[in-house]
């Protein structure tokens, strides 16, 4: 994609971004867009600077945003050039994550009025007129467990300020970076009392904290409820009360049928199988409720089968990769379950982090997403991936589908998300 237009509309304010990150670009124009931007961006200094150099372009145009860093040319010299022909006739704002504070004086000098480090800067930057921001501070429940320490490390990456709430039961405070960003709180999700005082001046919530092992939601259901559904009342109630700007859920994929079309998706039957397929469903019903009751603006991500470093092994299905790895490094015979032709779609557990994150920065609300990678692979597959010697068959469990495999054109048109992990170089990073 050589310098081209993403998104034109009939808008009146035009924003230029010159960016090679075309990620970065789809969730730049994505946000700009959604709150009334003509964005044109382009992947290349060349095509970015041929554009601003023409006179007509100039017209209606309200900010350039200017990668620091390119692969053919140097953001400065773009800036340098721009400058010397129309001076000071746009803002222009310089973005780069990895340059030196020689650089950013450079960039100042060079007629760039402000320089951003962080991309979702950019978009609140825009949102408060070119006020100086503050930190962003997130509350993450569940941070100490697989996916929210995850997260955790993401957010912290990013600049956010984060509070993880825990009780522990499964988590672990090991899993969480010493950094002076992070705080950690052990609470329980299912004492108001314990929660409610946390959630003032936090601007975003990540609800992850839930118990997660469907096999042992059918024997003990009770539990289940408890901290997955009054649990999640519980902080949706504090979210509400301290007036959260967003928040982000932890659904699941258990919501879907075995006899649904694959791959699934977001608006195919729900058919739930066990208490902890009802628990997170309904929960998330709750959320949608909250948004369309109070004005909660909130996401939720249906997750399918996460995998990644620090998966627990007593998680049921879904932490099958890890419990194979497991057993492969105790040289142990590996266990399936059933007859190893059940397929899962496995999405890799930093992509979904980053999935948390863009659902953060996004204007949408009272939605969900299937978080997954649309392809499936069978237990036997992963089973070959690790080069087992020796295989004990396991009787299958109740209450799980036989194949799942998410449809994420959702996620993909509306966050600009897409997984970059394949399976394949997941299990070798956790080899
Ligand atoms: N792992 C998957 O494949 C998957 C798939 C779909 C949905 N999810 C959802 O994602 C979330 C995170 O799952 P995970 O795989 O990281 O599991 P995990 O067990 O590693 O993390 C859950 C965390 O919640 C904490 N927790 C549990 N009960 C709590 C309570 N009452 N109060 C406070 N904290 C409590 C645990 O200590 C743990 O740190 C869960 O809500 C789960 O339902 C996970």
């Amino acid at each position: 994609m050589k310098g081209e237009t993403l998104i034109k509309s009939e808008s009146k304010k035009k924003l230029i971004i010159i960016d090679d990150d075309e990620d970065l670009l789809k969730l730049l124009t994505y946000e700009f867009h959604s709150i009334g931007f003509d964005v044109i961006s382009f992947t290349t200094g060349a095509a970015g600077l041929a554009f601003l150099l023409d006179e007509k372009n100039l017209k209606d145009m309200l900010l350039l945003i200017l990668d620091r860093v390119l692969p053919d040319m140097d953001g400065l010299d773009i800036l340098h050039q721009f400058e010397k022909k129309f001076p000071h006739k746009i803002p222009v704002l310089f973005l780069s994550i990895l340059s030196s504070e020689d650089e950013v004086i450079k960039g100042l000098q060079g007629g760039a009025i402000d320089y951003i480090t962080k991309p979702f800067s950019i978009f609140a930057l825009m949102q408060k007129n070119h006020e100086p921001l503050g930190t962003m501070r997130a509350l993450v429940t569940g941070g100490a467990g697989f996916i929210g320490s995850h997260l955790c490390d993401l957010l912290i990456a990013r600049g956010f300020e984060v509070l993880v709430l825990d009780n522990l039961c499964s988590g672990t405070r090991l899993n969480l970076i010493d950094s002076p960003l992070v705080q950690f709180v052990q609470a329980d999700v299912r004492q108001p009392e314990q929660i409610n005082q946390l959630f003032e001046g936090i601007d975003s919530v990540f609800h992850l904290a839930g118990l997660v092992n469907v096999p042992l939601s059918l024997k003990a259901p009770c539990p289940y409820f408890e901290t997955n559904f009054v649990g999640t009342f519980n902080v949706l109630e504090a979210c509400r009360k301290a007036g959260v700007k967003r928040f982000l859920y932890a659904a699941s994929c258990s919501c879907y049928g075995s006899e649904d079309p694959l791959p699934t998706t977001e608006s195919d039957p729900i058919e739930l199988d066990s208490p902890y397929a009802v628990t997170k469903y309904f929960a998330e019903q709750l959320v949608l409720n909250w948004t369309r009751l109070y004005g909660l603006p909130a996401l939720c991500l249906r997750l399918f089968n996460v995998f990644g470093p620090r998966a627990s092994l007593h998680g049921g299905y879904g932490g099958v990769i890890g419990v194979l790895i497991d057993e492969k490094r105790r040289n142990e015979p590996l266990t399936i379950v059933g007859d190893g032709k059940q397929t899962r779609d496995f999405v890799y557990v930093t992509d979904v982090a980053e999935a948390f994150y863009r659902a953060a920065l996004s204007p949408l609300s009272g939605e969900s997403f299937n978080v997954g990678t649309g392809r499936a692979h069978s237990i036997e597959e992963i089973v070959q991936l690790l080069h087992a010697s020796r295989i004990e068959y396991l009787p299958s469990r109740p209450g799980e589908a036989k194949n799942s495999c998410a449809d994420i054109r959702k996620i993909k048109d509306m966050l600009g998300w897409a997984p970059k992990v394949s399976l394949e170089e997941g299990i070798r990073a956790l080899l």
